[in-house]
């Protein structure tokens, strides 16, 4: 069974677990001749390594790749690259109380339940320590959509931490990178960081949404019925730990408009391009883009791993409680900004690949 990959022509299958020697994914379907090399990887891995401020988990991983196939003299070859990532600071002591108990709101007990055996360890594979292999896939990803499709930019921001939304009034890209929320709202972005100070502090954690935008996708990507952008998009994203929906576009408040305030109306631009006087559509119809930015934006719990006793059962089904000790994430969403990022340029390049070999350079024209 292969139920550790993703993605059509460009597919990606990561392996490991969060306490075993290393992580990594087998990349297969990179075009060849794409420039590749592990500090432009690394770029990546950055930013969704731990530890980088107080509001996110202590673990003090390097997150290093090593690139170990598919890559000559700076270029992809086109044969499958090989991604390593060594474990570095596992603290396995930590977690000898989960070996017996199941984490509420953890995969502990149904990876029990389907399997009989489990890495309980750091949580083995449901350990978002394996998101870092998406993230070094999605580094590849980056690097062939620069050739593939210049101008493309892929964007993750916190709009949402617990019940407290951004100001859309204030959206600047440019604050993004400046606040350990990659919050385009630097008011929103203060007031997070006192919010989750005294929760972190209380023992307990907090939800966040993210929104991953793609600026300058061509139109034409996505294929009717089984095939539409969205739905992979929907799949990639919910394939992230901890996420409990997913949007595109208005999403679901797309049900509270009506017909005329939901349509994108469409205007002939000066350079021949169509342009549309909003973008409720999330630049996708029908399953193919239309050359609008792709909004996702997705949920995340709050971690299940909190220092506040909760109530569970053991192995054995006796009554207990569970402090999670050990070094986690206040709000998960935080680092899954990178994440998301990866699994959107993942999920394009995909249909880049696809629409070429389908369509090649055949397209409608309007004008
Ligand atoms: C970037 C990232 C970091 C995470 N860190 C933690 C953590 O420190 N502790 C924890 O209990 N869960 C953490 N999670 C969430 C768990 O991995 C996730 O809840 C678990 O695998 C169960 O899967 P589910 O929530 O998707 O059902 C993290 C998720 C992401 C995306």
């Amino acid at each position: 069974m292969s139920l550790n990959s993703f993605g059509h022509l460009f597919r990606v299958t990561t392996w490991g677990e969060s306490h075993g020697p290393a992580l990594g994914a087998t990349v297969d379907g990179c075009p060849p001749g794409v420039a590749i090399d592990e500090g432009m990887l690394q770029h990546w891995l950055d930013r969704r390594k731990p530890g980088q401020s107080k509001f996110t988990t202590q673990r003090r991983e390097a997150d290093a790749v090593e690139i170990l196939s598919g890559v000559f003299e700076g270029q992809t070859t086109g044969t499958p690259v090989q991604l390593m990532i060594r474990n570095t600071d596992q603290r396995s002591k930590d977690y000898g109380d989960i070996a017996e108990k199941f984490r509420p709101g953890h995969a502990d007990i149904t990876y029990w339940q389907k399997y009989g055996i489990r890495d309980y360890r750091g949580g083995g594979r449901s350990s978002a320590r394996e998101t870092a292999a998406r993230v070094a896939a999605g580094g590849i990803a980056r690097a062939a959509l620069a050739t593939l499709a210049p101008g493309l930019r892929i964007t993750g921001y916190m709009v949402q931490m617990g019940a407290q939304g951004i100001d859309r009034a204030r959206f600047d890209w440019d604050e993004i990178g400046n606040n350990p929320f990659w919050a385009p709202d630097a008011q929103a972005a203060a007031h997070w960081a006192t919010d989750l100070d005294e929760l972190r502090k209380s023992g307990n954690s907090v939800g966040a949404v993210v929104e991953v935008t793609a600026r300058g996708v061509p139109a034409g990507l996505g294929a009717p019925v089984y095939g539409k952008l969205d739905t992979d998009l929907a799949a990639a994203m919910m394939s992230i730990n901890a996420v409990k929906g997913v949007e595109i576009g208005e999403g679901m408040a797309a049900a509270t408009l009506t017909g005329v305030e939901n349509a994108d109306e469409i205007f002939m631009g000066n350079d021949g391009q169509p342009v549309y006087s909003s973008n409720h559509a999330g630049g996708i119809l029908g399953g193919i883009s239309t050359g609008q930015d792709v909004v996702v934006r997705f949920a995340v719990k709050p971690t299940s791993s909190i220092l506040t006793p909760r109530r569970t059962i053991t192995r054995s089904g006796e009554t207990s409680e569970i402090v999670t000790k050990g070094r986690h994430d206040p709000c998960v969403g935080i680092r899954a900004v990178p994440v998301g990022e990866a699994m959107m340029a993942c999920v394009l390049l995909d249909h880049i690949l696809l629409h070429r070999g389908q369509v090649g350079e055949n397209r409608g024209k309007i004008g």
